[in-house]
């Protein structure tokens, strides 16, 4: 069985069961993805229900005052990430007739929208074969492959945008992708991996390196 494969056998298995998960609507997407930049889903669980209750479409959100908007945000820090937001609401309502798109193309475009959310976006709601790298993404890519490229420079990028895209399944990107992001996230984790229960215990070269706790790398700056 290919990576891709276990990694979504295990995921059918043990995958968290997470509102954003139960649709492609890429407007629920994108919110539950802005929420939880920088934010754990613990904490950006009850964001994301008083954002949909107050602004269940698009559409409502882009005719909310600001004031209401950042109110609803309080607590999660980072105000940009609201503003930008409200600012994408409109857009949506001016550049898409209302429609929110799902085209990584379409929605990259938007205010506050980078890399990681357009392809979790794409990929989750219109199936588009897009990697998302996030943190998890980089420590399993990392650890799995015993890559020590850094990931924080403009090569080591470019070289774990190659390896992710190579490494995800064509039939299934956005479970995959939600798949590699949770298994990160309960079981490759920073400090005290599982890697002794873990699927990938016969296969990780960085287990059978013995260097786990030193990927992935980064350069300090
Ligand atoms: N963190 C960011 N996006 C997430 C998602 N789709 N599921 C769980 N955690 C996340």
């Amino acid at each position: 069985m290919s990576f891709a494969q276990k990694l979504l056998s295990w995921y059918a298995e043990n995958g968290r069961d997470l509102p954003w998960r139960n649709t492609k609507d890429p407007y629920i997407i994108w919110l539950s993805e802005i929420i939880l930049q920088q934010t754990r889903v613990e904490q950006g669980m009850p964001y994301f229900y008083r954002f949909v209750e107050a602004f269940p479409t698009v559409e409502a959100f882009s005719r909310a005052e600001e004031e209401e908007v950042l109110r609803l945000w309080q607590g999660l820090g980072y105000y940009s990430r609201a503003r930008n937001m409200h600012k994408a609401a409109k857009m949506v309502m001016e550049l898409y007739g209302g429609e929110f798109p799902a085209a990584y193309d379409k929605v990259i475009k938007l205010s506050g929208v980078g890399e990681y959310t357009a392809s979790a976006i794409a990929s989750f709601s219109a199936g588009e074969k897009r990697a998302v790298l996030d943190g998890n993404v980089f420590r399993v890519l990392s650890r799995y492959l015993a890559i020590d490229v850094p990931i924080n420079t403009t090569h080591g990028k470019k070289v774990f945008s190659e390896v992710a895209e190579e490494m995800m399944s064509a039939e299934q990107p956005g479970l995959y992708n939600q798949a590699i992001m949770d298994f990160g996230a309960t079981v490759c984790k920073p400090r005290g991996p599982l890697c002794s229960s873990c699927i990938f215990r016969y296969e990780c070269a960085a287990l059978q390196q013995g260097v786990v706790s030193e990927l992935p790398k980064k350069i300090k700056g």
